[in-house]
């Protein structure tokens, strides 16, 4: 759904940060959890589940799809029909800001026989959608989009699916999870390999939902095999807190003078926690309290203290995958280290919810900070701690993650950063503003 009128918001220099910050559920978690749910025979319960826009919107459309989303208590309650027994929604599906949303829920779709048009807001609108619907093409759907593959998009589902072996051309969990989500209602072995690994939530979660599903390294890469028209067993999820969210408070504790936070239980999925590594190469306060298994996946209690003595690095290109949506907020933590930062392999950022290397590359420039750009590559000149100008008014372009990252970038300049709109933070963290003025942030409407 799309948000109302823009709400500018300011961040300014405060005291430290200090204390504990208990982010929200993980957002890819939270929309496998309700999709496969729905999937299942019986009822999964899902606790933890990230409330935010993007996951509520999933939610309202399983219920489209047949399923029945309800809350009890704190507990997500999901009624699933069964692989096979999605049902034709009657209205278009509306999946807001939410790309994770809409290209899941093609896959899913794709191999009933009903036709199903999606759309988003006028950031998802713009986002490519060929990269699933050519996939899923080879299961037998006919998707007509917009020019360029474009949202709003009809995909009439196949009705007798084939099996499908796809090698991803792009490095995304997203591709990857709709080409296996559709592969469920397939008969035999739907297979996906991909040259860079990404996030593997979809494939640890099919197989906690009893699917058969393996995955092998070989020299084209990670090959995924599941084994189509599974009868999935609802489950009790609970969902762990979103690394993704955590890198907020930890990177605007690391660049404010004097803070020091701890931010528990965060999901450490290898497949997702390249920023903590790059950080910690940058020599960042960065520490790992009570490592620990929960549910299928590591997690950890994260302390992040003030740290004046970060430098600048290549961050290696092959652990852009693990850390695809921290580069913003990286590169505010890296205009207040010293030397150069630099950020290859990156073209992914272009066609994220904005073009997040250009709006990051913007507003940074606006701030007083050097950035050169190029199509899959960015470098951020530090300016050492409290380096930053700030002063600027910047635009977020409907990503939440540039409206935080710009806030955290606020909180250690010289003036405060003001965000042309916050309204886009609710669709992943909605206690973004609350948590951090907690902790000690100074904001303004
Ligand atoms: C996601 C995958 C990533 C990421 C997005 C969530 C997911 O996108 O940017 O925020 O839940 O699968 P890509 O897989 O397209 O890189």
């Amino acid at each position: 759904m799309s948000h109302g009128p823009a709400t500018p918001l300011t961040a300014t220099a405060s005291g430290p940060l200090t204390g504990e910050a208990h982010v929200p559920g993980d957002k890819s978690i939270s929309h496998r959890s309700l999709i496969l749910g729905a999937m299942a025979v019986g009822e999964t319960r899902v606790t933890g589940l990230l409330e935010g826009q993007d996951v509520l919107d999933t939610g309202r459309a399983m219920q489209a799809f047949g399923a029945r989303v309800t809350k009890d208590g704190d507990t997500w309650v999901v009624n699933g029909v069964g692989v096979g027994g999605l049902m034709e929604p009657d209205d278009v599906i509306d999946c807001g800001n939410s790309g994770t949303g809409v290209r899941l829920l093609m896959g899913a779709a794709a191999t009933h026989g009903f036709s199903v048009t999606y759309t988003g807001d006028a950031s998802l609108r713009k986002r490519p959608m060929a990269r699933v619907t050519d996939p899923l093409a080879l299961f037998g759907a006919v998707a007509h989009g917009r020019s360029g593959g474009r949202l709003p998009m009809t995909v009439v589902g196949a009705p007798e699916p084939v099996p499908v072996r796809y090698a991803t051309p792009v490095a995304s969990a997203q591709v990857k999870s709709a080409v296996l989500l559709a592969g469920l209602n397939a008969p035999g072995e739907t297979v996906v390999v991909e040259r860079e690994a990404t996030r593997d939530h979809s494939e640890r979660m099919l197989r906690g939902f009893g699917a058969q599903i393996e995955t092998r390294e070989t020299r084209e890469g990670r090959e995924i095999t599941l084994v189509g028209r599974p009868e999935l067993r609802p489950q009790t999820i609970v969902v762990p807190r979103d690394p993704s969210s955590a890198a907020f408070p930890v990177c605007a504790a690391l660049i404010v003078p004097g803070s020091d936070v701890l931010v528990p239980n965060i999901g450490l999925n290898p497949t997702r926690a390249g920023l903590f590594e790059t950080l910690r190469d940058m020599g960042a306060d960065l520490t790992y309290e009570n490592p620990r298994q929960e549910g299928g996946e590591p997690v950890a209690d994260l302390r992040a203290r003030f740290s004046p003595d970060m430098k600048g690095i290549e961050v290696p290109p092959d652990r852009a995958a693990s850390m695809i949506d921290e580069y913003p907020v990286l590169s505010v933590v890296a205009a207040n280290a010293e030397g150069t930062t630099v950020m290859r392999g990156v073209a992914e950022l272009r066609v994220k919810e904005c073009d997040r290397i250009d709006a990051m590359a913007t507003g940074l420039r606006a701030c007083g900070v050097t950035v050169r750009d190029g199509a899959d590559w960015w470098e951020v000149d530090g300016r050492g701690p409290g380096g930053v100008t700030g002063g600027a008014t910047v635009a977020v372009h409907l990503d939440h993650r540039i409206a935080m990252s710009f806030l955290c970038a606020g909180m250690a300049a010289q003036v405060g950063i003001t965000v042309d709109d916050a309204g886009p933070i609710l669709t992943s963290f909605p206690i973004f503003r609350s948590l951090m003025e907690e902790l000690g942030a100074d904001f303004t409407s």
